[in-house]
């Protein structure tokens, strides 16, 4: 692969988001978030590992004090709408029954893994469940789930940064970008 280990920014075709402007993507969700839970405390999910850096970001921006927990999971049998198993590979620490929580995604693309997350988390008796994403696939949903606090939509492309990865990398590139077809085929 003729990748330059030093630069990320040579494996890149183009930014979709700079900085400034996921900065204010992410601002305007916590003022949001903010408004709606003024006087609770919310327990603040994040699916590992690409919410990790939208997470750290969105708390900074709310100005309400909250609790946060994380969780990975993987779905069985993905593709198909019919199987809604969602496999914990880490639970939350966190009894949420009677408290109000906000899953909080990286990207929305088929709905299959946050729907029977969703599912999973109500039988525990939450208040509430809301979903926060940052970005959205529309041309991509399988499944309908209705997202109450939304960043921004992408095309159907591959995105990376911001925490997104393709094969485990580029979660750390600052920003939100196209990768190189290079980069796939391993040139
Ligand atoms: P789904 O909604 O169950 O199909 O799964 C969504 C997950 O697929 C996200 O949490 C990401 O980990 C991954 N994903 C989907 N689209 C992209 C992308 O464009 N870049 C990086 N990861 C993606
Ligand atoms: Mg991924």
């Amino acid at each position: 692969m003729n990748r330059d280990p030093i630069c990320m920014k040579n494996d890149m075709l183009k930014t979709l988001y700079n900085r400034q402007h996921l900065e204010a993507t992410v601002a305007r969700l916590g003022r949001e978030i903010t408004a709606a839970y003024r006087g609770k405390t919310p327990v603040m999910v994040a699916v590992l590992k690409g919410a990790f850096i939208f997470m750290a970001d969105l708390v900074r921006q709310m100005d309400i004090p909250c609790t946060v927990d994380f969780m990975v999971v993987s779905s069985y049998g993905k593709g198909t709408e019919s199987s809604g198993q969602v496999k914990i590979i880490k639970d939350l620490d966190t009894n949420i029954e009677g408290k109000d929580v906000i899953i909080v995604e990286d990207i929305l693309y088929s709905g299959i893994t946050l729907s029977n997350l969703i599912r999973l988390l109500r039988q525990r008796h939450p208040a509430s469940i809301r979903i926060c994403t940052l970005f959205d696939k529309p041309e991509r949903h399988k499944v309908e789930i209705k997202v109450d606090y939304q960043g921004l939509e992408v095309p159907n492309e591959f995105i990376v940064g911001y925490g997104l990865d393709y094969a485990e990398i580029y979660r750390n590139y600052p920003e939100i970008a196209v990768l190189k077809p290079s980069v796939y085929s391993g040139e």
